[in-house]
């Protein structure tokens, strides 16, 4: 009894020690979401890989607290080369990057969170990810929505070696809960654990994820690995409630 009060007493410090990366506030105003955020893909560049270019006008603090992606059905776009192909634009859409690359520390992790209301329907592709500033992997999909009615939890091993989980998606027009802890496993690889709505549904490993910056991006992709066509009227996909915090 007496150890595990001391024991307890040590602790408590180290556990109220989480720092704040990016506050839940960060979507009350279009001022926060700048703060911590750059419009497009965090890289350079407003297309990746798939038929959506992506702008600022598309990205809006909808109601205060409400980050609302939009993307619509457009023609006449020049098309996008991703990995020595073409793909045609279809859309108009929204990315947002984070300003900060996160590390996961030796000996220490990385909690993401947000409530998220995202559609599952053919050529809507919507995602909350985060991949590698140098190099390729890491790459963790937290959660990402290929219009297959289902949601997807994936981390990619090695670059050769995908650890992926497709769970059944009710009720897309309503927010859901996901939260992602990263966490160092042995000074080199991390442990990955995917929540949907509080309930735990996966455990992925990251190899030599420790110690490398990643990148932080919310947007609302089109076609690609979700289908085409897509939809011609305008799709939306809203986040509330994002927080980033260390373990
Ligand atoms: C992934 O990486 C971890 C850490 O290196 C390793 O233990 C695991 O076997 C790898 N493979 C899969 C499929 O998770
Ligand atoms: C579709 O979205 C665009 C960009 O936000 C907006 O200008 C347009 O009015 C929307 N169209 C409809 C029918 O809501």
């Amino acid at each position: 009894m007496r150890t595990s009060l001391l024991a307890r007493a040590l602790l408590l410090p180290f556990c109220l020690a989480a720092d704040t990366l990016i506050p839940s506030t960060v979507f009350d105003t279009t001022a926060t979401l700048e703060q911590y955020f750059t419009y497009n893909y965090p890289w350079g560049g407003d297309t990746h890989n798939g038929g959506a270019r992506m702008d600022k006008a598309h990205v809006s603090i909808a109601s205060a607290g409400t980050l609302t992606i939009t993307a619509q059905h457009v023609t006449g776009q020049p098309p996008a080369t991703h990995g020595g192909n073409q793909i045609a634009i279809n859309y108009l859409s929204g990315a947002i990057g984070a300003k900060q690359h996160f590390t996961v520390p030796k000996g220490g992790g990385l909690i993401f969170s947000g409530s998220f209301q995202a559609t599952t329907t053919k050529g809507t592709w919507p995602a909350f990810w985060l991949t590698a500033v140098n190099g390729w992997p890491p790459e963790v999909d937290m959660a990402e929505w290929k219009g297959s009615g289902k949601i997807s939890f994936n981390t990619f091993n090695t670059s050769s070696v995908l650890s992926w989980k497709d769970v059944a998606y009710s009720n897309p027009g309503t927010f859901h809960d996901i939260k992602c802890q990263v966490r160092d496993l042995n000074g080199q690889d991390v442990q990955v654990k995917y929540w949907l709505n509080g309930v735990e549904v996966t455990t992925h490993y990251g190899k030599d994820y420790t110690g490398k910056p990643l990148y932080l991006i919310i947007n609302l992709q089109m076609e690609g690995s979700s289908g085409s066509p897509g939809p011609t009227t305008n799709t939306t996909y809203s986040v509330k409630n994002l927080l980033v915090t260390t373990l």
